[in-house]
């Protein structure tokens, strides 16, 4: 017999909040499945059918209930709020299915049958807070280790994404929320609006707009979603509002474009166009790599790329040059630096600590993935197999180095020529030059073999 699996999410509660297939799968179907409360949002639905109520726990009984009742040749619907694929019955369904040897070919048919998730019903009651990139988080660890909760709030606390918590806060799990504030605090404003929407579209819905700073002492609870917003989003006239990013082109929304950008077109600062402005940043103010990293938000390794790919016909940097080394002589080049004289080598470690060695190039000696100097004065041990990139790369008359970086473009460590009585000695310079002419990927090179 051929039964039917529809897995429905019915969105937030309210039945004009429903899509028409999720009000016909469940019409549709012999028996629904639930967890109690889902049963009562829908009642006046079930009408003639064979109700299965199941507890918040019973998770797992719902699939192998919806399983065996489909078994049956009885078409089924197991229903759960906001959409059924969004922290919902749908993984552990497929999951349980494929278990027990089914596969989208057998008998038994599966349709997920989509509804508004939280995040974008909650969001409609407060403004537009989603209108940019965000993103979605549970703070629930009932079944994700708080390691990886706290690493995700960490990573999308950093990149300014809105996010949306699901999850928040039970009567047993209170401190996950102050946790998450603790870590978003670290890169945001602690005046970044919250909306704590509390029952979206039910009986008790309840709305707070908040600071960041206030979020955790608010009422929060099991039907409850948490939008912070990110660097730019803003309260006006009771509205969360995340900008678009409207502003980046135009002087006011329905104006003309600022100069340097063009409607329908990519910004000056889009994929195309943002290492230009790099180097043209670089022309007006002459700083070093890690600054001009610095204001604009990116690892040294993609300023050393922007300075690299200027030519003639494309903004050339005039202060700043940069050639990456071919990704085959990085050992040739690092042997080749016993010609440059006394270098200062440059370590930078994650957490902001920068040491800074005088040494003789060419004292570098390779054990299996290290590269090691031991002297008398100290023992640097740098990890050769973590080198991605290096670059030759030097500010005219200021510094010329050898920048070795990891596969996020992040500095590893880099020698720089030193001067001698105020000036670099010419021989040193040369050889360093040569060097860098013989061991850099030639792009014109590149281009041709293209
Ligand atoms: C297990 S998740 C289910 C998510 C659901 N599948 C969805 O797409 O919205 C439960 C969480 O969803 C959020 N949630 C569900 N319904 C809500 C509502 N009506 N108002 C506010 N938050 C809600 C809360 O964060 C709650 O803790």
């Amino acid at each position: 017999m051929s039964g039917k699996i529809l897995l429905v999410g019915f969105g937030p509660g309210a039945e004009e909040h429903m899509s028409y297939r999720a009000k016909s799968a469940i019409a549709e179907a012999d028996v629904v499945i639930g967890y109690t409360t889902y049963i009562k949002l829908v009642k006046e639905l079930l009408d003639g059918k064979e109700v299965v109520k199941k507890g918040m726990t019973e998770e797992i009984d719902r699939c192998i209930e919806a399983y065996e009742q489909a078994k049956e040749g009885k078409t089924v619907a197991l229903i759960s709020s906001g959409d059924i694929g969004i922290y919902g019955m749908a993984g552990p369904t497929y999951e349980i299915l494929l278990q027990a040897g089914w596969t989208p070919d057998s008998a038994i048919k599966v349709e997920i049958v989509p509804g508004s998730t939280a995040l974008s019903t909650c969001a409609s009651l407060v403004g537009a807070p989603l209108t940019h990139d965000f993103c979605s988080i549970s703070l629930s660890d009932l079944l994700t280790p708080w390691t990886t909760i706290a690493r995700r709030l960490d990573a999308v606390a950093e990149s300014d994404f809105v996010v949306a918590l699901y999850n928040p806060k039970s009567g047993r799990r209170t401190q996950q929320i102050v946790q998450a504030q603790q870590i978003l605090l670290r890169y945001r404003d602690a005046a970044t609006p919250v909306a704590i929407v509390k029952s979206a579209y039910r009986r008790r819905q309840a709305i707070q707009l908040v600071r960041l700073d206030e979020m955790a002492d608010c009422d929060i609870g099991m039907l409850t979603t948490v939008l912070i917003g990110n660097s730019s989003t803003y309260i006006d006239q009771g509205l969360m509002i995340t900008p678009r990013g409207y502003a980046n082109k135009y002087a006011n929304l329905s104006g003309e474009a600022k100069p340097g950008e063009q409607a329908g077109r990519s910004l000056s600062m889009g994929l195309e166009g943002w290492k230009a402005c790099l180097r043209r940043y670089l022309n007006q103010n002459d700083l070093s790599w890690e600054k001009v990293a610095d204001y604009f938000t990116v690892p040294v390794g993609e300023v050393l790329s922007a300075v690299s790919l200027g030519s003639e016909e494309n903004t050339p940097c005039k202060s700043h040059t940069a050639h990456q080394v071919h990704p085959e002589k990085y050992q040739l080049a690092i042997e080749a630096s016993q010609n440059w004289g006394r270098l200062r080598g440059v370590v930078r470690t994650g957490t902001g600590a920068v040491v800074e060695l005088f040494l003789q190039g060419g004292s570098f000696v390779r054990r299996s993935e290290w590269l090691n100097i031991e002297n008398d004065h100290f023992h640097l041990h740098i990890n050769w197999g973590k080198v991605s990139t290096a670059y030759f790369a030097w500010r005219k008359d200021k510094s010329y180095g050898l920048h070795f970086l990891d596969i996020h473009g992040q500095l590893i460590f880099r020698v720089l020529l030193t001067k001698h009585e105020g000036e670099f000695d010419s021989a040193q310079l040369e050889s360093y030059q040569k060097d860098c002419l013989a061991l850099s990927i030639d792009k014109t090179q590149e281009q041709s073999d293209d």
